[in-house]
């Protein structure tokens, strides 16, 4: 993070100020179920209000629902969660992005409160990393700073990630900062041998990232909706999960014991282990054997330096831990996709984005 400008590097008192932060995170029956990424974005809105910083805005996105209004992907849930983490602070909400009623609520906001606009992926001009789209959200809030803090998207070159650095400079956010300077300890130099667990449900996303570890892992492993699908060719360093638990249906939705037999021994045998995506569909409690005893082993194990990647996975770790004193993990990423593209080398347009120093 060297070369990039943060919100360390801006006078913010009295500014307005937009914050990008990723809420992606999962809801059930209205519901947050992990407040993991919620909490990691608390230390850049803290800074903020005691540096000062007149308004904060804050924006997000929530799932994937293709430029259209989902009324289960809504922000609100998140607003009402944001608002019992940070008590004493007026947290609001309101169910737009950019136009009158923004412009209203964003009066309303008193100085240092906080106010959460609605799913930016309700809107097609948000993947399709629109300028204009990004300006009509800048004016309506009357913000003159722009922080970037949703290190889980800056893989994606989204209007509010990219095309947003054609309107404001953007500076780094704290969260930001913190996961780019420890992943880039991990990815300089990774003690040997050097295992990638793969899991999770993105099947498409996942799937090109294998080649940018071939070189770099010793070992890799599949599970998760990845090993199930077939989507993922069996190779020299390359193993996918050889036996499924299934629901009546018939449908895999955990590691079998085998598998996560094999997945443990490999674990052992590795210095460093990076993980992202969970093996089963681990949110049913039924199907979450085989994330829960691949946890343990490498949580449990002093002599492995355990980095695990992703809102699902980091968020896993965390309730496992409140269970059990003796988990420890080197490090714990709020980002998937983004922390897997970076220690694989990729570019990052969100990275890109921010103002050089
Ligand atoms: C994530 O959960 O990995 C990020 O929030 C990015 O979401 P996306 O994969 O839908 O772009
Ligand atoms: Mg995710």
């Amino acid at each position: 993070m060297e070369n990039k400008l943060t919100i360390k590097d801006v006078k913010v008192a009295n500014q307005v100020v937009l914050v990008r932060t990723d809420y992606n995170v999962p809801i059930k029956d209205d519901q947050v179920a992990s407040d993991f990424r919620i909490r990691a974005s608390l230390d850049t809105i803290n800074y903020l209000r005691e540096k000062g910083a007149k308004k904060i805005i804050l924006i997000s996105h929530l799932g994937r629902p293709e430029g259209q209004k989902v009324k289960e992907l809504s922000l609100k849930p998140v607003a009402l969660k944001l608002a019992e983490l940070l008590p004493g602070v007026p947290v609001d909400f309101v169910d737009d992005v950019s136009g009158p009623d923004v412009e209203e609520a964003v009066e309303h906001v008193k100085k240092g409160g906080v106010l959460l606009l609605e799913n930016l992926r309700f809107y097609p001009g948000e993947e399709k990393n629109s300028e204009d789209f990004i300006r009509e959200i800048i004016d309506s809030t009357g913000a003159n700073i722009y922080v970037q803090d949703g290190f889980a998207v800056i893989h994606r070159a989204h209007a509010s990630t990219s095309a947003v650095a054609k309107n404001l400079p953007v500076y780094a956010g704290l969260l930001l900062e913190k996961e780019i300077s420890t992943l880039s300890k991990a990815k300089e130099n990774p003690e040997r041998p050097l295992m990638l667990m793969l899991g999770g449900a993105k099947v498409d996303d996942k799937a090109p990232l294998i080649e940018a570890f071939k070189d770099k892992a010793d070992y890799i492993c599949i599970g998760g909706k990845l090993a199930a699908d077939g989507a993922v060719e069996p190779g020299d360093k390359i193993y996918i999960a050889e036996d499924f638990d299934e629901d009546a249906e018939g449908n895999k939705l955990d590691c079998g014991p085998l598998s996560t037999a094999h997945f443990v021994e490999t674990a052992k045998k590795s210095k460093t282990v990076i993980w992202n995506g969970l093996l089963g569909k681990s949110e049913d409690i039924a199907f979450a054997t085989s994330s829960t005893i691949f946890l343990k082993a490498i949580g449990e194990d002093p002599n492995i330096t355990s980095i695990i990647l992703g809102g699902d996975t980091g968020g896993f770790a965390e309730e496992l831990m409140k269970e059990d004193d003796a988990l420890h993990f080197s490090l714990l990423s709020t980002g998937g996709g983004a922390a897997l593209e970076y220690l694989g080398g990729n570019s990052l347009p969100g990275l890109e984005a921010i103002e050089n120093k």
